[in-house]
């Protein structure tokens, strides 16, 4: 039976919900939460307040958009974690109700596996065993992706998330949350080589991201204590080069990765993986090492559901149901 599945996705400052039926996406409904702006950083309470407000809307948006109704689902789905813990119970009560409502199972989903299998959504796929270097803004992993639901992590931070640094940084310029991605606008006009900022190197396939954070502290305390326009000046040349070191980091252990299991299918994942520069740089590395490299669409890379169905989608042909004790957790491993 190919199945029509619900699935939510509630794990941070996104709420969405998407559908998928036999296997293809019908609708994916994102609304992303402006009240954190202000902060400058996700404030926990106010992402379950404004999860809590838009899950109906959005779901009524993914069945109107899948041209569906309620009655048509053969399973609902949910984040269970990693992620923030108001923020997850409010996907996880809401798919439960459903489900117990409507008498149809429910499936939990682990969110980092989900970002993987966003590569399962469009063509062109990878071919299994292949690695994924998984990044987002609570996750830095390389992950060996031996079947839909067969993971192993090879390695992963061991401090701070790559997004995190990329939103830090970002920070400490001064420039307005989301981080990562006006850090990225901003790289683009500039020069890379022209300041350089430590390149970490951890024990096996391991990331530290920390220790830059302290780097560009220092950096920028130096320099504008000499000129205090310092930054201003040197925004765009100053954010390629942090940025060129954080891809970097990035790729000395995915090359190490790649080279010592011999695979040479190789994708990224997660929000990260809307950096123009890493999705510039994989691609040469592609050349450089005769990878066949898979990137998913921007809209696939941030937080969606539609990852989350596809992944729902294989635990449903793969028989794997949760009972009505679902919780969610927001340290949930991979642990396939
Ligand atoms: O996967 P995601 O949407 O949420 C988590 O699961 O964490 O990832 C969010 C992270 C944030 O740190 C954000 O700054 C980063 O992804 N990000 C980017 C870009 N777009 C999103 N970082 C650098 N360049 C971008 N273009
Ligand atoms: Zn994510």
């Amino acid at each position: 039976m190919m199945p029509t599945i619900l699935a939510i996705e509630s794990s941070c400052d996104d709420t969405s919900a998407a559908v998928i039926k036999d296997g293809k996406i019908g609708a994916n409904i994102v609304a992303t939460q402006a009240v954190h702006e202000k902060y400058g950083g996700v404030v926990p309470e106010l992402a379950s307040r404004a999860h809590e407000q838009n899950i109906i809307p959005v779901v009524s948006q993914a069945l109107l958009t899948a041209n569906i109704t309620k009655r048509d689902l053969n399973a609902v789905a949910f984040t269970r974690g990693p992620g923030l813990l108001g923020a997850l119970l409010v996907g996880c009560s809401f798919a439960k109700s459903l489900a117990l409502g409507l008498h149809i199972p429910l499936i939990e989903v682990n969110h980092m596996q989900a970002h993987i299998l966003a590569h399962f959504i469009e063509e062109p796929k990878p071919a299994f065993p292949f690695l994924c270097l998984t990044v987002s803004g609570g996750h830095t992993q390389i992950v060996l992706v031996k079947d839909y639901l067969q993971m192993e992590i090879l390695g992963q931070t061991s401090d701070d998330a790559v997004g995190e640094a990329f939103d830090k940084s970002a920070k400490l310029l001064g420039l307005p949350y989301p981080g990562g991605p006006m850090l990225d606008k901003l790289a683009q006009t500039g020069n890379p080589d022209k300041y350089s900022f430590p390149i970490v190197n951890m024990p096996g396939y391991d990331f530290s991201f920390s220790g830059i954070k302290t780097a560009i502290l220092n950096f920028i305390k130096n320099n504008t204590a000499q000129n205090p326009d310092f930054i201003s000046q040197n925004l765009p040349d100053i954010c390629a080069s942090i940025q060129q070191a954080l891809i970097l980091t990035l790729m000395k252990k995915l090359v190490l990765a790649a080279q010592e299991t011999g695979i040479k299918e190789i994708a990224i994942a997660g929000g990260v993986s809307a950096n123009s520069g890493l999705r510039r740089t994989i691609q040469e590395y592609a050349k450089i090492y005769g990878w066949n490299t898979y990137i998913p669409a921007f809209e696939y890379c941030t937080d969606n559901a539609a990852m989350v169905a596809m992944n729902a989608h294989y635990k449903f042909l793969a028989g794997q149901f949760s009972n009505q004790y679902a919780s969610p957790d927001p340290r949930l491993k991979m642990t396939f």
